[in-house]
């Protein structure tokens, strides 16, 4: 899929406050820092749409970005910034779950894992939820120039391992490099074939 246009088209903090236009939306979460408003603007080749930041916690609200106008890319906050105040944390995560609860129109939650770690128990809590209220996800690996092909491979096998202990049918996994570019194509074409079957 070729993205022609991406255009910043609002932050929110509650659901009726969204875009009022309704399109689908394919959305980015995962921990604070992991890198999703870095992989939104390696994918739409517009490297200061979505704000990034060195120090977790940039992302505050759902920004939402519309794409060929037809979708919504939405950036979402990080979660497990232990360092954020308690009260904005819970802020936060009642954004976050409000939003993905509450939106009819959410096609696809990636959930973001680096590379460089096992997933956590914050990623397999959050990933169970999911799976409870039946949110269809998929997982990107990020930050994947940070590590030789052999040392990622070996590392999401041990992710997949971790996984399989709780799930019985693996979600769609794909990596990316928000440095390197690696795996936009792999991204979008997974996107356009979401886009396709709604
Ligand atoms: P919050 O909004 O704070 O939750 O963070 P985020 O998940 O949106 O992360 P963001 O895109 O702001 O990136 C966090 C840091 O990681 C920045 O310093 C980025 O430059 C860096 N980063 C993101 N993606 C990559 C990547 O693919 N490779 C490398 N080497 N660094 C990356
Ligand atoms: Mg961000």
């Amino acid at each position: 899929m070729k993205i022609s246009q991406a255009t910043y088209a609002g932050s929110s903090t509650r659901v009726a406050q969204k875009p009022a236009r309704r399109l689908p939306e394919i959305a980015f979460i995962g921990r604070s820092n992991v890198g999703k408003s870095s992989l939104i603007n390696m994918l739409t080749g517009r490297s200061r749409l979505a704000l990034t930041s060195s120090t977790p916690g940039k992302t505050k609200a759902v920004n939402h970005f519309l794409i060929n106008d037809k979708w919504y890319l939405v950036d979402l906050p990080g979660y497990g910034y232990a360092k954020l105040p308690n009260k904005l944390r819970d802020e936060i995560a009642e954004v976050i779950r409000e939003f993905i609860m509450e939106s009819p129109d959410l096609a696809m939650l990636f959930v973001l894992i680096d590379s460089r770690h096992d997933i956590g128990k914050i990623d397999i809590d959050f990933l169970s939820e999911l799976g409870e209220h039946g949110i269809p996800f998929g997982i990107i690996f990020t930050k994947t120039d940070k590590l030789g092909p052999v040392a990622l491979q070996n590392q999401i096998d041990r992710d997949c391992a971790i996984l399989s202990q709780t799930w019985e049918e693996l979600p769609p996994m794909l990596a990316s490099s928000s440095s390197s570019g690696s795996g936009r194509e792999e991204i979008l074409s997974f996107i356009e074939s979401i886009l396709k079957s709604l």
